[in-house]
């Protein structure tokens, strides 16, 4: 008799690898990236500088980073053909499935796909970082009825995203909170999407394949589709005054509350009192009639929820209500996350590639003992 192995169900608190690309240090409850905390670089860096430092485990300096920015300009329009055929989709899709197919739609098209170097990987990893906000901005528009607007090479990547969504750039404070989000977004070690771009990597497929499946394990509300979870449930909800009493009832029916919560952190997730902060500068200057209501309920529903379960919010929570009073439809707050963390999934994708090993658990069999078949 074979004794019951130890289950670790959703993997909590294995370690699968190694890695050096960041990490939860939980002593100090910080994040680093390449060893740096990820709240001095979004204060001091450019999300391009940070994406850099993903990728090739340095800042850049400022010849590398002009050469990475431009580029990464170069890189951002689509063509005819891709324009046409993610058109084709139907314009109430939600634009995670356009994502979805427009990386895979990149990958047929790139006749690198099988070329799993470093330096072919390098550069697809920069084509996905650069064109996606292409086809997130593209497909914004089209979900309010716009032609799309085309990159300008002489914006900054967060500028041009807002240029490409709205025709214009808003206030260099709402560029900065932004960014920050970006920055905060762009890497998290073995979280859900990044592990899958790693199961798919180590087996030897091609980044495009890995890029799409970690785009689909970003899409469920317990990972980040939460941000979007965050506004329908602000929607919801609507008076501050009716927050504690529409928790204990959420609560009372087992609901997940989104944007609460974490696997990681259970004291707080280091990079909400950054994003929290970028918020508040946001509702301070903004001109939406309805910023002071929203983030009444916002700092309402968060005492509430710490008040009854103890659990902190995570990243989700402010960045929804940002994008949100950005002016972004709250079905692209997830695509905007893949935006960012396209980095860090394409940045484990080389690293597993470095010291590949198929990854591959076993599960405990828990089912009917072998029998015998039925003779027909
Ligand atoms: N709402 C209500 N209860 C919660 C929440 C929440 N958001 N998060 C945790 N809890 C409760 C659980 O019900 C559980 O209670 P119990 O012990 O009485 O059953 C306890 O806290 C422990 O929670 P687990 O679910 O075991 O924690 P786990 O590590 O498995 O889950 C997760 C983490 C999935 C993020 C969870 O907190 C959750 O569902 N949150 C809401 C979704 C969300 O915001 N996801 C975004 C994650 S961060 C990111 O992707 C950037």
């Amino acid at each position: 008799m074979t004794s019951t192995p130890e289950i670790h169900r959703g993997l909590a608190g294995v370690y699968a690898d190694t890695t050096e690309v960041s990490t939860v240090i939980q002593e100090t409850n910080s994040l680093t990236y390449r060893g740096y905390a990820v709240q001095d670089l979004a204060a001091h860096h450019s999300f391009e500088a940070v994406s850099y430092l993903l990728w090739h485990g340095e800042l850049p300096d400022e010849k590398q980073l002009a050469a990475f920015e431009a580029a990464e300009r170069a890189l951002r329009p689509l063509n005819r053909t891709e324009s046409e055929l993610l058109a084709r989709l139907p314009e109430t899709c939600h634009p995670m499935d356009v994502l979805r197919t427009a990386v895979s739609l990149f990958g047929a098209e790139d006749p690198r796909e099988d070329d799993n170097g470093e330096e072919a990987n390098l550069a697809k990893s920069l084509s996905l970082f650069a064109k996606l906000p292409t086809v997130v901005a593209a497909h914004q528009r089209r979900r309010r009825g716009l032609d799309p607007i085309a990159p300008d090479p002489r914006l900054g990547y967060a500028e041009n995203f807002f240029h490409m969504c709205f025709g214009e750039v808003p206030d260099e404070e709402v560029v900065r909170c932004f960014e920050i989000s970006l920055t905060l977004y762009a890497e998290h070690s073995f979280n859900a999407s990044t592990f899958t771009a790693r199961v798919i990597t180590s087996t030897l497929s091609d980044l495009y394949s890995a890029v799409t499946g970690a785009i689909g394990a970003l899409k469920g509300p317990l990972h980040g589709g939460a941000n979007e979870a965050v506004m329908d449930m602000l929607d919801e909800v609507r008076d501050p005054a009716d927050a504690a009493r529409w928790l204990d009832q959420a609560l009372a029916e087992k609901r997940k509350i989104m944007g609460f919560g974490h696997r990681v952190y259970k004291n707080g997730d280091s990079r909400v009192p950054i994003m929290q902060g970028a918020l508040d500068r946001l509702v301070a200057q903004s001109d939406n009639p309805e910023a002071p209501r929203l983030d009444k309920l916002h700092a309402a529903l968060r005492e509430a929820m710490f008040e009854r379960k103890q659990i902190h919010p995570n990243l989700d929570y402010p960045a929804g209500l940002a994008y949100h009073l950005m002016g972004f439809d709250t079905p692209v707050f997830t695509p905007i996350f893949v935006m960012s963390r396209v980095t860090g999934w394409t940045a484990h994708i080389i690293e597993q590639l470095s010291h590949n090993s198929l990854i591959r658990p076993l599960a405990s069999y828990d089912g009917v003992a072998q029998r015998e078949v039925p003779k027909g």
